[in-house]
């Protein structure tokens, strides 16, 4: 028996209808904030992810599925949506539809972690991009769909965490300070930060081994550092935020797992998930596009982890039923039975019958297992004198109907 690859999950109909519900909300979200679909190819050529990524993130160093197609070409499977879609508003000249230029993206990433509950090889997004505009309000706004969304999903303990990161003018100074601080407290540090404080030190914030905490608490705060015009769009920001009503907490370690960030970075966090607690992430990314070869564009985006938002919230929703109608057929009914099968799905009624050759008994249960909010019974004697019988599956009340006219009685 060969089993699914490690990391990646089957979904199964008991559950599938989670992802359907937090889909269909998320598209009617977008719709309501006027993002629009993009859907790009689940690989792209290597050097996308290499450059668009960084070359020392986790991501690239050591966690995308990367091979050799049978031309020869290195491919990889997409870790993350940003750089496709950053290469796509490129490649199709999305500027000249007018800006800014709003996308969103549903779908399969792919990532060669060690899997664990919440972290998984192939795992799903949506995200949101746009373009054009280094506005605060579309910070605010991008923060704003990803909030409105977990608020509409009833999740009630979901944390935003907020900072900002500066840009290619005041981030240099601080990460000079970064590297002599951290060079002071070597011997406190894990290998891997020693190694980070040499290629990313910025991702030293980012370390979770406890060893290394009082080191990293005494870092100095990128925050201290921002230029004149980071402050002020981070001001901005905020007070957008509050003028809408977001709670937020400000975080000056918060620095993401992805090197393309400028100023804006957030992440949303839900203590109860464990130490996959990030349901999603984003920020804003005004060097990318010009990064893989567009015009200087500022942009701005976030992620949600659907596998994890769900874990987060899924428990607590209702599944609709499966069927509005389950047709019972007592004794030589069955060809009524299906004539009136057709004519409850062409009314739109979601409809089911037996296909088994069950007992009556059998298939009454097998209509309170598919939640049946109705059962169309159809006997005989009643046919004879086209009678139908109607019973309601909540209360258990039965009527009587004419075969005619039956659809109505359920209207
Ligand atoms: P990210 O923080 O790497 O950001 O991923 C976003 C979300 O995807 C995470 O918060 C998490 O919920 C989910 N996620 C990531 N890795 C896994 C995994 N192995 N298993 C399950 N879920 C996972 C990005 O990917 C950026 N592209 C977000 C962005 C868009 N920034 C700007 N625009």
């Amino acid at each position: 028996m060969i089993s699914r690859p490690k990391g990646t999950n089957d979904l199964l109909p008991d559950n599938i209808w989670r992802w359907q519900k937090l889909e269909q909300l998320i598209r009617e979200e977008c719709a309501r904030f006027n993002y629009h679909e993009i859907r790009t190819p689940i690989f792209e050529e290597t050097g996308l992810f290499q450059r668009g990524l960084g070359e020392a993130t986790d991501i690239v160093e050591k966690e995308m599925y990367t091979f050799d197609d049978k031309g020869g070409r290195s491919m990889t499977l997409r870790p993350e949506g940003t750089a496709s879609v950053v290469r796509a508003y490129i490649e199709n000249n999305l500027q000249g539809t007018g800006l800014p230029v709003k996308l969103y993206y549903l779908g399969p990433m792919f990532r060669y972690e060690r899997p664990q509950a919440g972290r998984y090889r192939q795992f799903h997004q949506f995200g949101v991009e746009c373009f054009g505009s280094s506005e605060p309000s579309l910070d605010a706004e991008v923060i704003v769909l990803a909030y409105s969304i977990y608020t509409k999903l009833g999740a009630k303990n979901v944390q935003l965490k907020l900072n900002s990161i500066g840009c290619p003018n005041c981030r240099p100074k601080y990460l000079e300070k970064l590297k002599e601080a951290l060079k002071e407290r070597r011997d406190s540090l894990c290998d891997n930060c020693r190694k980070r404080s040499e290629t990313n030190p910025l991702r030293v914030l980012d370390c979770k081994e406890k060893d290394c905490q009082p080191a990293i608490a005494e870092l100095p705060r990128i925050t201290d550092y921002l230029c004149d015009e980071c402050r002020d769009h981070y001001g901005k920001v905020k007070s957008i935020l509050k003028l809408w009503n977001v709670e937020y907490v400000e975080d000056s370690r918060l620095v993401r797992g992805l090197d393309y960030y400028t100023k804006t970075v957030f992440e949303f966090l839900v203590e109860s998930l464990g130490a996959q607690n990030a349901v999603g992430g984003g920020g804003r990314y005004d060097g990318l596009v010009e990064e893989i070869g567009g015009e200087p564009t500022p942009a701005v985006g976030f992620a949600m982890g659907i596998e994890r938002t769900i874990l987060a919230v899924g428990d607590s929703w209702q599944k609709d039923p499966d069927v509005d109608l389950y047709i019972v057929a007592i004794g030589d009914t069955k060809d009524a039975a299906l004539t009136q099968l057709k004519l409850a799905r062409d009314h739109g009624l979601k409809a089911e019958m037996d296909h088994l050759n069950r007992s009556v008994k059998a298939q009454f249960k097998q209509a309170n297992r598919l939640n049946a909010k109705y059962c169309l019974i159809l006997g005989p004697d009643e046919l004879a004198n086209n009678l139908v019988k109607l019973r309601n599956m909540q209360d258990g009340e039965e009527i009587q109907l004419s075969l005619n006219d039956w659809l109505g009685g359920i209207k």
